[in-house]
This record gives structure tokens, C-alpha cells and sequence, in this order.
């Protein structure tokens, strides 16, 4: 993303964005509702511990528990809870939990190796598996099921009280509704469902209504895993955005690129355990011709249950191939925009305050894969442009709010436009994924989900006031108007000490979400069992959510709001019927029975 900076300036932007956060924070300048995060009473503890992580010297909170609300967890059980869908991503949270917040007592998948690798784990990289965790006899205690339907039939038996639903965007909302009724409490991850329609029957059947109740009684919690809004680093970039020192921004441009055009190669040991003859519709199973995560080779072992007994497979695949392989399809995954894009713009329109977008336009399709070169329906590539309103385009009260009548936005201003870019394509990995935010007085680029850069515009005729050199501090953080003011330039001293070496971890946790994210979840569900009555969705005259602080912050609406974003790009982007859609506020709006997909195309 920061493609052409040294690793000198890097440091600089680092310490910039480091810089400006103490200096707002102990001006008592960051913004609670910014974030969407816990409200007031929270406040006093989330700026004492920005104020004491920055001085310890620390560029994100070293708790998430306090900066989201939920420290006052000790004295309450873990959540007995069960994974469903043990692959990539379902090890990526098992990895990341913490058996405190969610005790995982049962597991489920279809895909034999997958059970197996979901206790082994692997020896590098986040999926330390259950073994990893709960000790190597792990499969003794965590009950393992081959179907959602024989894990419900022993979920009271088991005191199961939630499912983390882990398996491909096609199943998500059968699966999750199928849980809810039966009592369990859902964290299912994104995208959100393959359409709007079934993410609104999604919300609707989540506490929302209260018709579903778990075994004591009370409303039964939905909450979709796009992790960006439980990471410290995406809230503490947001709350320097939100005092203004960028200036207008005007343009967010953000890209998330993979090279997958290496030919595959494999050993002759792991070509032995891949299926071959005939998948269950009567076509060979194939290898890759090219290297590609969503490509990958049909394990014997996967396929040897469905071809003994192909009634086995689940309705929503054609054959285990397509099990495997399921981005490839426009049934069973949302491409490009659902897969990636989702995150990004997630994050877009999370740093633009929340806000629905007004537009989008692109272009997008198959362009390199093709027979005999991993072929799919899905795209390999994206560009895609969003209009955004900007911050005049609706009106707003003196504290940020926005000015609501009959419970829609008042518009103001609609030449305030942000124009958000994104960019996604699989043959070409130099730059790295990420956003960078431009505004008139400064930049901030958002790096891998781990890294912040922050630089402020140089000012005409007025040399070393900005650029990728220079140091900042941040003027008028104790009152007026925050600003950044040029310290010196690289090599020159002042401005504040590095304290986030090149050498820390890649992964965080707290900064990466997934752990902040469920033990969220597990805070939320044991509040809502706590407050014995239906938990509001209910919100206040500025629009936020009464109970917030109890409400998973990615709750149904809000993810419905990144799978619209995701799902209409594909739409505007159809190749045979390309246009320019404009987002309808009524597709935002879960009782609402309007869609995009109904006017227009599916892609
Ligand atoms: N939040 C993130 O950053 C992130 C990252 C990667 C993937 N994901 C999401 O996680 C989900 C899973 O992705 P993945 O990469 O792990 O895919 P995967 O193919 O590696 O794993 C999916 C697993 O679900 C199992 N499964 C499929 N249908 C099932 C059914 N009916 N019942 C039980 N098990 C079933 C499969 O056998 C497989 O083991 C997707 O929705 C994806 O978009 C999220």
C-alpha cells in the first residue's frame, strides 16, 4: 500500500501516527462515539489507558477488554461453544480464542481432513489447533460431529450455548437460522449471507423480533465476523481521523492484491493423498495448473465419503470439487468483492462514520484464468468506485451527529463527496493490502491490518512543514482544533520515540480482531442472560444503538451493510449489463422487503 516509502519514512509515518494519538488522547480529543464503541461510562477507563498505553510507549492498547468494554468479564463461565466448519479460517479461530471467553466443546465438518487438521493444528503461522490449546487428548473432551444436524440433535446434551459458523458463504444463512432456532447463539463469519435477502432473514430471525430464545429464556444473539471492528489499531486510527487533522478527505483508495499465477507443483507424496477418477457428477477430479489458495487440490480422503455415498454431500454443492473449490462458483461465493473487498470497505465505511454509500460503478471479471489455467466463473479481478457522502453531505449536529427526520439522514451538501477506490487482482502481489485516507491537510495509510502511517501535507512555500520526512506533533489537541505542525524532518530529533520495532509480532491479536471479536461475543451473551428481558436494537435520536455496549458491534445491520456494499459492486460490475447502481436507503433496512437483487441483476 505505501508502495514507494523508505524504510525510514515508514518509521517517521509510525511515529506520526504514534505522536498525534498521545498528543490527542492526553488532549482529551479522542472521541468516544467515533468508534461506535462503549459509551460514557466507559470513557474515563479508555482514556486513562490510551493515555497510559502511549506512555508506556505502546502504538495500540495493550487491552482490548477495556478499549471495547468488556474487562469486567472475571467470575463469568465460558461460553460452551461449537465450531462449525473446520477449514482455513475455522483454525484461524480456533488460534485465536481464548478458552476463558469461549470453551469450544464440539466441532463439526464435513471434510474428514478437516476434522483432523482442526486438532493437530499446523506447525507455523496462527492455527495452533485444539490440541495446541486444550492439550493433545484434546479429541477425548471436544466431541467432533460430520453434520450441523447430528451437532444440534446433541447440543442440549452437551450444554452447547453457541455456534461459530466458519463454513462457505452459500451455507451461512441456513445454517445460522437452523442454530437460532434451536436455541444457540450465532457468531457466523462474513460475508454475511450470498444475498441481501437472506441476510435481512438472517437479522429478522436474530434477537431483533425475540422469537427465538436460547434454554433460559432469552433472545438468541447474532453476530457476523468481519473482525475490522473489534481490531485496537482500526480504532485507534479512527479516533485520530475523527478529530479532523487530515483535513477534507476526499478520497480513500484501497486494494488487496495476490499473485496466483505460479504453476502448481506438488510432491509425489502429497499427489498420492489427492482424488482422482471421477468426482460424484461424473467429471474427473482435476489438479491445479496454477498455484491458488481457492484452487486448491481435491484431498482422496475428502472425496472417499461422497463417492461411496453421494447423498451424503449437502445440496449446495454439485460434487466435492465444488465442496472444496466453492469461490470458484457464483453459487456457492461472492468472488473478489465478498471475499476481500468486503473487509476493505468494511473498513471505508467504518473511517467515513458509518455512513451508506451513495453509488457504485466498476469494472471486473475473469481475465486471466481460464481452460486449462484454473479455471472458474468467479472473477480475477476488480476496480471498483464508490461515491461516499462526505462530512457535510448530510447534516450534523454540534457534537458530530447526524440530523435525522423520520429516521433517514437531512441532506446538506451533495457536492460532499469521497470517492473510495478498490482494487483486487491475482496476478500481481508488489504492493501490500491495505488503505490509505487522503485528506487536504494529511495522509493516513492503513498497512496488512497491523501497520499505521501518518504524514501531513507540506505547505506551499514553506519548506519541511510536511511530506513523507517529516515529524508532527498535534496542535490544539487540549481545545480548538486539532492540527498537525511539522516537528523536523528524519534524522533531525524531535518529535516522539519509535516504540513499535520492525522486529514486533505479525500477528496480534488484539490488533487482528478475531480474539476480540468473540470474547465479545461471549461478553455480550452472558449481559444479555444477565439483564433477563429482550435486549434493545432500539436507537437514540442521533441514531446509535441504546445498548450499545452490549450489542456485538458487528450485529446483523451492520453486516448487511458490508454485504450490500460487496454484493451490488458484483452486480454493477456484470459484464453483460454493466451500469452505474445507485444504493436504495431501503436496502439498509432490515424489515424493509426491498433488495438490490431484485432490480437488479445477479451476478
Ligand atoms: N474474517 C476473515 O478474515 C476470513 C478469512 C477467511 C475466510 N473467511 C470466511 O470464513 C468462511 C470459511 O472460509 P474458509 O477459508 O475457512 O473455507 P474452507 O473451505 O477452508 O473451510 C470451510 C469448511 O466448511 C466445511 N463445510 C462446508 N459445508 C458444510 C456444511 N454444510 N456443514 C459442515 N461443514 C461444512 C468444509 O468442509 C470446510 O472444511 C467463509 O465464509 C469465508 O469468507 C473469513
Amino acid at each position: 500500500m505505501a508502495l514507494d516509502l523508505t524504510p525510514e519514512q515508514k518509521s517517521t509515518g509510525k511515529a506520526n501516527f504514534e505522536q498525534a494519538a498521545g498528543d490527542l488522547a492526553r488532549g482529551d480529543q479522542m472521541n468516544t462515539m467515533a468508534t461506535g464503541g462503549p459509551p460514557d461510562p466507559t470513557k474515563r477507563d479508555r482514556r486513562d489507558f490510551l493515555k497510559a498505553g502511549l506512555a508506556a510507549g505502546a502504538v495500540v492498547p495493550v487491552s482490548a477488554a477495556v478499549y471495547f468494554g468488556y474487562h469486567e468479564w472475571k467470575g463469568n463461565k465460558a461460553v460452551r461453544t461449537a465450531l462449525i466448519g473446520c477449514g482455513d479460517e475455522g483454525g484461524v479461530l480456533v488460534g485465536d480464542h481464548n478458552p476463558e471467553f469461549n470453551e469450544i466443546v464440539a466441532v463439526c465438518d464435513i471434510r474428514p481432513t478437516n476434522l483432523e487438521r482442526i486438532y493437530k493444528g499446523e506447525p507455523q503461522g496462527p492455527r495452533k489447533g485444539l490440541n495446541g490449546i486444550y492439550g493433545k487428548d484434546s479429541a477425548k473432551k471436544i466431541k467432533q460431529f460430520e453434520t450441523v444436524d447430528a451437532l444440534l440433535g446433541e447440543a442440549k446434551k452437551l450444554g452447547i450455548e453457541a455456534v461459530i459458523i466458519a463454513t462457505p458463504l452459500i451455507t451461512h444463512d441456513a445454517i445460522a437460522i437452523e442454530c437460532m432456532k434451536a436455541g444457540l447463539h450465532v457468531l457466523c463469519e462474513k460475508l454475511m449471507a450470498r444475498t441481501i435477502g437472506k441476510c435481512k432473514d438472517m437479522t429478522q430471525f436474530a434477537s431483533k423480533t425475540g422469537k427465538y430464545k436460547d434454554r433460559d429464556g432469552n433472545p438468541v444473539l447474532l453476530s457476523v465476523g468481519h473482525q475490522r471492528h473489534y481490531s485496537t489499531l482500526y480504532a485507534q486510527a479512527l479516533e485520530v481521523l475523527n478529530t479532523g487533522i487530515l483535513g477534507d478527505i476526499k478520497h480513500i483508495r484501497a486494494l488487496w492484491h495476490r499473485n496466483n499465477s505460479w504453476p502448481f507443483s506438488a510432491s509425489a507424496a502429497d499427489r498420492a493423498g489427492f482424488a482422482t477418477g471421477n468426482d460424484i457428477d461424473g467429471k474427473p477430479f482435476d489438479l491445479p495448473a496454477l498455484r491458488d489458495g481457492w484452487c486448491k487440490p481435491v484431498p482422496a480422503k475428502d472425496a472417499e465419503p461422497f463417492l461411496k455415498n453421494p447423498t451424503l454431500m449437502p445440496k449446495d454443492y454439485k460434487s466435492v470439487t465444488e465442496l472444496v473449490r466453492w469461490r470458484l462458483y457464483n453459487e456457492t461465493g461472492g468472488g473478489l468483492m465478498a471475499e476481500l473487498g468486503s473487509h476493505q470497505l468494511d473498513a471505508a465505511s467504518i473511517i467515513l462514520g458509518h455512513v451508506h454509500p451513495i453509488s457504485v460503478q466498476g469494472v471486473g471479471g475473469k481475465f486471466f484464468y481460464g481452460p486449462g489455467k484454473n479455471d472458474r466463473q468467479s472473477d480475477d479481478g476488480v476496480f471498483v468506485t464508490y461515491e461516499f457522502p462526505g462530512k457535510t453531505y448530510y447534516k450534523r449536529d454540534t457534537s458530530g451527529h447526524l440530523v435525522l427526520q423520520g429516521g433517514k439522514p437531512v441532506k446538506q451538501n451533495e457536492d460532499d463527496i469521497v470517492v473510495v477506490t478498490y482494487t483486487s487482482f491475482n496476478t500481481n502481489s508488489f504492493e501490500k493490502y491495505g488503505e490509505c485516507v487522503m485528506g487536504s491537510r494529511g495522509t493516513m495509510v492503513i498497512e496488512e491490518e497491523k501497520d499505521v502511517y501518518l504524514f501531513k501535507e507540506a505547505e506551499p512555500g514553506k519548506a519541511a512543514s510536511g511530506g513523507r520526512d517529516t515529524r508532527v506533533t498535534v496542535t490544539g489537541a487540549g481545545g480548538g482544533k486539532p492540527a498537525m505542525e511539522a516537528t523536523s524532518t528524519w534524522g533531525g530529533g524531535g518529535g516522539a520515540q519509535l516504540s513499535k520495532s520492525s522486529t514486533a509480532p505479525a500477528w496480534d491479536s488484539a490488533v487482528r480482531g478475531y480474539r476480540t471479536e468473540m470474547e465479545h461475543f461471549a461478553f455480550c451473551l452472558r449481559k444479555w442472560q444477565e439483564m433477563k428481558q429482550h435486549v434493545s436494537y432500539e436507537k437514540d435520536e442521533q441514531g446509535k444503538l441504546k445498548h450499545a455496549n452490549i450489542i456485538p458491534r458487528c450485529h446483523g445491520e451492520v453486516a448487511m451493510a458490508d454485504a450490500i456494499l460487496a454484493l451490488t459492486a458484483n452486480m454493477a460490475m456484470n459484464r453483460k449489463n454493466p451500469q452505474r447502481i445507485k444504493f436504495d436507503e431501503a436496502w439498509f433496512e432490515v424489515d424493509s422487503p426491498e433488495v438490490p437483487e431484485t432490480k437488479h441483476a445477479k451476478a
